[in-house]
């Protein structure tokens, strides 16, 4: 089975842009980052967190066009989940980009949103999709290495690390479910 580029949801791409445009103005505001210090200097941290979001950004792009383009016996459980996986990815970036926003000294610039891999059967998708999965895995539990003991980024890599681990187990049981598709 293969899979064709998906028009983009112009609904579904402003929420990314909402981020920017409503999000980081009021957590500016509001956010107070807590006591504690990361078991990092800044920069590192910082750098850390535009790594996440950079695979945040694919992770949401790829959800969303494999949902979009799947076709077939899958669509419905699998596209499901995807577009539900795909949501969830937004709202991990936007937490990402808060934190960005409150340790950049320069107003944050939209990154460039990455094309998620096309063409793919549906074992593929999986495949591409399982290995993302476990690269969040990896950034985050770098993460928690970084967060010393500024708890309330600690919480948020703690969250976002446990939703990575759900997407991985919710990859894998589809993939028992529908019997490997090739
Ligand atoms: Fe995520
Ligand atoms: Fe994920």
């Amino acid at each position: 089975m293969f899979t064709k580029i998906a028009k983009l949801d112009p609904t579904v791409a402003a929420r990314l842009v909402r981020a920017f445009d409503t999000a980081i103005p009021q957590v500016q505001q509001q956010v107070d980052t807590g006591e504690g210090v990361f078991a990092a200097d800044p920069g590192t941290v910082l750098a850390w967190l535009h790594e996440a979001l950079a695979s945040e950004y694919l992770a949401w792009m790829t959800y969303y066009t494999f949902g979009g383009t799947i076709r077939g016996l899958f669509k419905g459980p699998v596209s499901d989940m995807f577009f539900e996986h795909a949501d969830e990815e937004a709202g991990h970036a936007e937490q990402l980009l808060l934190w960005i926003s409150v340790l950049s000294r320069n107003p944050v610039q939209q990154p460039p949103i990455p094309m998620p891999p096309t063409l793919l059967s549906v074992a593929d998708m999986l495949r591409t999709l399982v290995q993302q999965e476990q690269t969040a895995i990896s950034t985050y539990r770098r993460g928690l290495e970084l967060a010393g003991t500024k708890e309330g980024f600690r919480q948020m890599v703690e969250t976002l690390l446990e939703a990575e681990q759900e997407h991985s187990n919710d990859l894998i049981s589809l993939v028992d479910n529908l019997g490997a598709p090739t």
